[in-house]
């Protein structure tokens, strides 16, 4: 695997992957902020599927932390990042300096309305103008045919997807960005960077979180009512020892409009939620009900 460091390096790079196929090869994007986990390694090995080579990113994207969110403090592991993801077969790795990504007078920010401004964009202001600057970025500098994220963080999915839509980003094949399903403990937390942060007690508490979201969605699609069920579900995880929650909204799957209803098409359960000082979220699909 090589890595790059600077844009035209990366060009090159890209360029002689594709030239590497009897026809042009396919390259799929994996973007990443580091502090890899084997959900991100699963994203790899669904690029490599879809994908004759996948260039894997690693950049702590600084736009997209809020002043109160510690940037220095998320984790930096640049060296065991790069052994797992050579592993996993990787043909490039994207690793640009704060400078090279956002050079001396970088003035352009991308904010895609709507889907950024309720669940996590009401109370992180700006971190979806960050991840879509930045996604953008890697894909302009990057040129995929196809790129991959999880489905854990939905809204910054949904938030890409408009991106693309919007702004005519059209990678080669229809269904460019693709979003790949969670992955999660035995106990059923989704994983996340931030897990290494709780103590033995929270994380045990933590996974009542997927616990209490199952049992919602069980009653929503029994057609249960909707805003009582998610008050139900607000004091279940404040009982189990969550300090805070955020949201536990039920909204549309591709909108993200909050319905207070038994859905009608595809919808999703979205929670987030804080345990000691850690944040964590997690999103569920729930099934249209019958129209009644
Ligand atoms: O999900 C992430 O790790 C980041 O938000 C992303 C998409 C790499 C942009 O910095």
């Amino acid at each position: 695997m090589e890595t790059v460091t600077d844009l035209a390096s990366l060009r090159q790079a890209v360029d002689e992957l594709r030239a590497a196929g009897t026809s042009s090869a396919t390259v799929a994007l994996v973007p990443t902020m580091g502090a890899l986990h084997e959900g991100h390694l699963t994203l790899v090995r669904e690029a490599a599927k879809r994908a004759d080579a996948v260039v894997a990113s690693i950049f702590v994207n600084p736009t997209q932390f809020g002043p109160n969110e510690d940037l220095d403090a998320y984790p930096r592991q640049l060296a065991e990042d790069s052994a797992m993801l050579q592993a996993e077969g990787v043909a490039l790795l994207w690793a640009p300096t704060v400078e090279a990504m956002y050079p001396a007078g970088f003035a352009t920010t991308i904010a895609v309305a709507d889907v950024s401004e309720g669940l996590c964009g009401a109370s992180r202001p700006g971190h979806f103008d960050g991840v879509a600057t930045v996604v953008n970025k890697l894909f302009a500098q990057v040129r995929p045919d196809m790129a991959l994220f999880g489905e854990k963080d939905w809204q910054q999915l949904a938030v890409i997807r408009r991106m693309a839509r919007d702004l005519d980003l059209t990678m080669p094949h229809v269904d460019a960005i693709h979003g790949v399903p969670t992955v999660r403990e035995e106990d059923g937390l989704a994983l996340s960077s931030r897990n290494r942060y709780l103590s033995a007690d929270q994380r045990a508490s933590a996974a009542t979180l997927p616990a209490e979201m199952r049992k919602a969605i069980a009653a929503i699609e029994a057609g249960s009512d909707v805003p009582a069920t998610l008050a139900a579900l607000e004091a279940h995880l404040l009982q189990a020892g969550f300090a805070s929650v955020d949201y536990a909204t039920l909204a549309d799957a591709m909108s993200l409009a909050p319905l207070a209803e038994t859905p009608r098409a595809d919808a999703r359960l979205l929670v987030a939620a804080r345990i000691g000082t850690t944040r964590l979220i997690d999103n569920m699909a729930v099934r249209p009900g019958s129209g009644r």
